[in-house]
């Protein structure tokens, strides 16, 4: 087979398994050896690119999300401007709480919004059980029409909020900095809070399986809040849940757990599974590789404030990471969270090229 470089399809005829099998991203999340470090950046599709903001412009964010055509348009402008080696199905963790009925709304320059809070065992247990596969169909069939039109060799990954995530902004009722609500919940309303941890995690585990089920090649976990905890409220409220959470997602497909200001957290994480880890950029790689055992993959971690800091500077940071990883197969190169939205969209682009320049094995 002839040698891949990066930005060369590994195969331009019809999709089989072979063909994502000999993807670096999936290669690397195999720890498998690939011919360059792959990359895609947490957000990819976002405010940072005139391309979405057009979109946005004519539609409501939870209206864009409810359309599969769009999102999966979406999902392949990224790819295709970027140049990246995964594209994401445009979507968002909290769709599955609308879902719930919990009155989800954005209000532009507030973020998130959650009308009707979890605040009690009774609010808990009034919480319906919902059918998946039927309550979340168009984030499913986006999922079909991205890899319909995605080309042959670029894995699409789904993805789901974690447990903790969705029931902090289930209980605060949207986002928040220190919480204070959620937490005081997980000590004071034990039995509440498993029942809800339970209950989020069946919805987490159906979500993913059923993105891969409709052609999604890997799934990502964003627990994005859980650094919020120490290690022992970690091993008492959050590993056993995240533990069968991702027990219960199909092997077919791997998996990335990732996390912000986990640095004490990711021995526990990786204890919780994920074929990868994903760290952010608190922590350095090598050390965060080192903690989490070369048994597993990683993904990460550069600073996405980096972005704003000019060429050089990106072009230094992104070989001090590839660096750390030692050559070592299992590393996808990522930012440690998403691109911010007055990011400039140049960089953004120059950072993936760079990434490809330097991560040639
Ligand atoms: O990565 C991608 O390109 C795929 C799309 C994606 C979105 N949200 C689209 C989005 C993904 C993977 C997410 C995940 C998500 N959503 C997370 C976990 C990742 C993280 O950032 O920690 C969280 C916590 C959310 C919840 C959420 N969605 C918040 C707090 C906000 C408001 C803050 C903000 O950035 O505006 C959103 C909105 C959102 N989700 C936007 C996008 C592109 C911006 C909405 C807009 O267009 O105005």
């Amino acid at each position: 087979m002839t040698e891949l470089k990066p930005g060369m399809p590994a195969i331009s005829t019809a999709q089989t398994a072979d063909t994502f099998a000999e993807a670096p991203f999936m290669q690397a999340l195999r720890r498998q050896q690939s011919a360059y470090t792959p990359v895609w950046l947490m957000r990819q599709a976002g405010r940072f690119m005139p391309e979405y903001r057009e979109v946005r412009a004519k539609t409501g964010f939870l209206e864009l999300c409810h359309n599969s055509e769009l999102c999966a348009e979406v999902t392949v402008m990224a790819v295709q401007l970027l140049k990246v080696d995964a594209a994401i199905i445009f979507s968002d963790i909290l769709l599955p709480l609308q879902s719930l009925g919990c009155g989800l709304e954005f209000v532009k320059g507030d973020g998130p919004v959650i009308h009707n809070p979890v605040r009690s065992l009774a609010d808990v247990e009034k919480l319906p059980q919902i059918d998946c596969k039927d309550s979340l169909s168009y984030v499913l069939d986006a999922v079909k029409a991205a890899r319909r039109e995605l080309p042959g060799d670029i894995p699409l990954i789904g993805f789901a909020g974690a447990p903790f995530t969705l029931a902090s902004y289930l209980i605060e009722g949207g986002s928040s900095r220190n919480f204070e609500k959620t937490k005081r919940f997980m000590y004071t309303e034990r039995r509440a809070w498993d029942m809800l941890m339970q209950h989020l995690s069946k919805i987490v585990s159906e979500h993913l399986n059923n993105q891969i089920e409709a052609g999604a090649q890997a799934v990502q976990i964003f627990d994005s809040w859980i650094g919020c905890l120490g290690q022992n409220d970690y091993i008492e409220y959050v590993l056993p849940h995240m533990a069968r959470t991702i027990s219960g997602v199909s092997k077919k497909a791997p998996l990335i757990h990732f996390g912000t200001g986990t640095s004490a957290l990711l021995e526990l994480m990786k204890q919780a599974g994920g074929d990868a880890i994903g760290v952010d950029w608190r922590i350095e790689l090598k050390a965060a590789w080192q903690k989490i055992g070369h048994d597993r993959a990683v993904q990460g971690n550069l600073d996405p404030v980096i972005l704003f800091a000019g060429k050089d500077e990106i072009r230094r940071r992104a070989e001090q990471i590839l660096k750390q990883a030692e050559g070592r197969p299992g590393h996808v190169f990522n930012l440690g969270h998403g691109v911010l939205p007055e990011t400039p969209y140049e960089n953004v682009k120059y950072l993936v090229e760079v990434v490809h320049e330097l991560g040639r094995k």
